[in-house]
């Protein structure tokens, strides 16, 4: 079986290849580097032996990216896209342009090329203000998305969900991260954002690093026990792995699942599980609440364990220790 992973170079689109490799199978990676270096291509390499064909693509670029899919694939997993919240309140049509018709040259790529399957990389974002905390596929999403990345995961899915009802060739599997953490245990690969991060573990590393200051919690004032938002922080190598269950389950049409823990931590439990795995405090001040956040996310990942046998096995504290290897490798 020969997969193509767009986004490839990227957080989780890297450890999904070494997930990929490690269990045996031919990949290939699709980038354009906008967002990621090469030279993951050499930590992938030092892990696994394999260093992947590579291709420095925009998946924008309508013509070269079916070149690349006429390489012939039997199924293409899909994360290349922007990815910051706030970004996407600033720029709203780069994203809407980038992640959707980026996805739509995808589909026609593949389609010309005959392969016709895929997973995509959808995010538990796409549930909006369900006023419950425990979020699981049975329940209607697109309502109360805050900002235009969400809803660009939101409407690749619906975009996705009505290919497949169109075409009955297609199988479609979309995976609804939580909140992906940690790093590779080997150290060697993890999350790096360009710029200026947004999400929590991005920055407790830079202010781990020194690079900012002191952390901001936003908001202690949530009906939560500590006060503090709770989230399903994922182990990034879960989530990897979560991709080769659904990959070895794929079925004809479009299916959904939950990829998380099931389980809940507060800002203020992962600034202690930070400080226990680093034996250093992190400096942190307590900020106004953060638009758009709500007090408590947690998946209920039954499905998946259910129809893929797959299961979150990582803990909080085996991915601050990741985080940290990383952060001094
Ligand atoms: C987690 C918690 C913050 C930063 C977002 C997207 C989602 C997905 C993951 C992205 C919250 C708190 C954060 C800081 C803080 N996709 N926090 N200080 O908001 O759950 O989800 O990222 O690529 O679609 O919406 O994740 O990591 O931003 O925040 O106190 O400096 O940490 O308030 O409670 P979120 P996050």
């Amino acid at each position: 079986m020969k997969v193509l992973i767009t986004g490839g170079t990227g957080y989780i689109g890297s450890h999904t290849a070494v997930e990929l490799i490690q269990a045996g199978y031919e990949i290939e990676i699709l980038d354009n580097l906008f967002n990621s270096k090469e030279t993951v291509l050499d930590k992938i390499k030092e892990i696994t032996g394999i260093r992947p064909v590579f291709h420095e693509v925009d998946l924008l670029d309508y013509q070269k990216t079916s070149e690349v899919l006429a390489r012939g694939f039997d199924m293409v997993i899909h994360f290349a896209g922007l990815k910051a919240v706030a970004e996407s309140v600033e720029k709203p049509l780069w994203y809407y342009e980038n992640n959707i018709e980026g996805t739509l040259n995808l589909l026609k790529a593949m389609k010309k090329t005959g392969c016709n399957s895929l997973i995509f990389s959808s995010s538990a974002t796409v549930y909006g203000d369900q006023g419950v905390t425990r979020l699981d596929e049975s329940m209607e999403t697109g309502k109360g998305i805050t900002n235009p990345y969400g809803q660009t995961k939101f409407m690749i899915e619906q975009i996705l969900q009505d290919a497949c009802v169109a075409d009955q060739d297609l199988s479609v599997v979309l995976l609804r991260y939580f909140n992906p953490v940690g790093a590779h245990p080997s150290g060697l690969i993890g999350e790096e954002p360009k710029g200026i991060p947004n999400n929590l573990m991005p920055i407790v590393m830079k202010v781990a690093t020194g690079e900012i200051p002191a952390l901001s919690v936003y908001g202690d004032d949530y009906p939560t026990p500590d006060g503090t938002c709770i989230r399903d922080y994922i182990h990034v190598v879960d989530l990897a792995r979560g991709h080769l269950a659904a990959m070895e389950h794929m079925q004809k049409g479009c299916t959904v699942y939950n990829l998380g823990t099931g389980k809940g931590t507060s800002v203020l439990e992962m600034i202690k599980a930070f400080e226990d795995a680093s034996g250093k405090t992190l400096p942190y001040q307590i900020a106004p609440r953060r638009a758009g956040d709500l007090p408590e996310l947690i998946a209920v990942p039954d499905k998946a364990e259910k129809e893929l046998g797959w299961k979150a096995t990582l803990t909080i504290d085996d991915a601050m220790r990741d985080t940290l290897k990383f952060l001094g490798r």
